[in-house]
């Protein structure tokens, strides 16, 4: 079989146990990058995803799904601890990754992310944005210093990532940003105000983003997720069990999340297979938030 033909047909040589593998080279007719048989599964071979807040959480179960499919990884957090720990699991799955002590909300510290990643592995082709913060509060209780903050990380540091990053994107027409977000853009709980307002903002920019960047190669896309709280954020917080008790009892599946339930969402978005998808906020949270 020639390789336009394996191309054509690229299931060909993967049916029937036993079937003898014909196909020898594939190239992705999106991302032009060239695979082998024995990497022919890995969605992300050779991109270069780079993870805001990949220190911890979902933010870093995301970044090693991305590395065991094929990513080399830049992840970034405010803790430096975090980031060695995960770059040193990173580098298990054989993964080139770089880890940058930097602020979401710091333009300077985004101009600095985006010059590093270039800098060792010339291009960007992933943007997780999944650094935030919340801090839990009635919406009476709330003061203005807090409601900067999470406005800060949240929502000026998607705004400015995906802006910084989208640019260099746009030199090669090829890239895919994905926002990590929240149910709470969709149902109203408690404790949430100022934060579910910064995760609106990112599904609404998600929308608008994707109406400019989709023409020019670049796919926008967010996942909403439900309440996890095994992350560092909830850990750290007084979030208190009533209201957790009520989110569990809104959710069909009665169930919180966990970092692994958005890896596959997030490598799927990030990868070829996920190309006709755009503008889309993709809620994985038990069914709490279904129309
Ligand atoms: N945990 C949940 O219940 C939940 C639910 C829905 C959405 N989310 C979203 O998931 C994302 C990841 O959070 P998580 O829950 O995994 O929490 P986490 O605290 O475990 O991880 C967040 C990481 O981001 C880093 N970070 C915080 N501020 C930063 C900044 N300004 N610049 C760079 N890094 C920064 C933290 O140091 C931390 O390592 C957040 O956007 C959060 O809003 C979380």
């Amino acid at each position: 079989m020639t390789e336009d033909e394996a191309q054509a047909k690229p299931w060909i040589g993967e049916q029937g146990a036993g079937s003898k593998p014909v196909r020898t080279r594939i190239r992705s007719r999106e991302s032009g990058i060239r695979y082998k048989d024995e990497d022919y599964k890995m969605k992300l071979k050779d991109r270069i995803a780079i993870i805001t807040g990949g220190g911890s959480g979902i933010g870093k179960a995301i970044a090693l799904a991305m590395a065991k499919e094929g990513a080399n990884i830049v992840i970034t957090d405010l803790v430096e601890e975090r980031l060695k720990e995960t770059e040193k699991n990173i580098k298990v799955y054989g993964r080139d990754v770089l880890g940058l002590k930097s602020d979401v909300s710091i333009i300077a510290d985004i101009k600095n992310m985006v010059n590093k990643a270039i800098e060792r592995f010339g291009k960007i082709d992933i943007l997780v944005n999944n650094a935030g913060i919340f801090t839990p509060g009635t919406f009476l209780e709330k003061d203005e210093a807090a409601f900067d903050r999470v406005v800060a990380v949240n929502q000026k540091g998607v705004f400015f990532c995906t802006q910084l990053v989208a640019r260099e994107m746009v030199k090669r027409r090829y890239g895919k940003i994905i926002g990590i977000c929240s149910s709470t853009a969709r149902i109203g709980v408690t404790m949430y105000s100022d934060y579910a307002g910064t995760k609106g903002a990112m599904l609404a920019m998600t929308r608008a983003m994707a109406a400019e960047l989709s023409p020019l190669g670049i796919n926008v896309n967010a996942i909403a997720c439900g309440l996890t709280p095994e992350t560092n954020n909830f850990q750290l917080t007084d979030f208190p069990q009533e209201s957790l008790q009520v989110i569990v009892g809104m959710t069909p599946m009665r169930r919180t999340g966990a970092v692994d339930d958005y890896t596959a969402i997030a490598v799927l978005l990030a990868s070829d297979e996920g190309s006709f998808i755009t503008g889309q906020t993709i809620s994985v949270d038990g069914g709490a938030s279904m129309p």
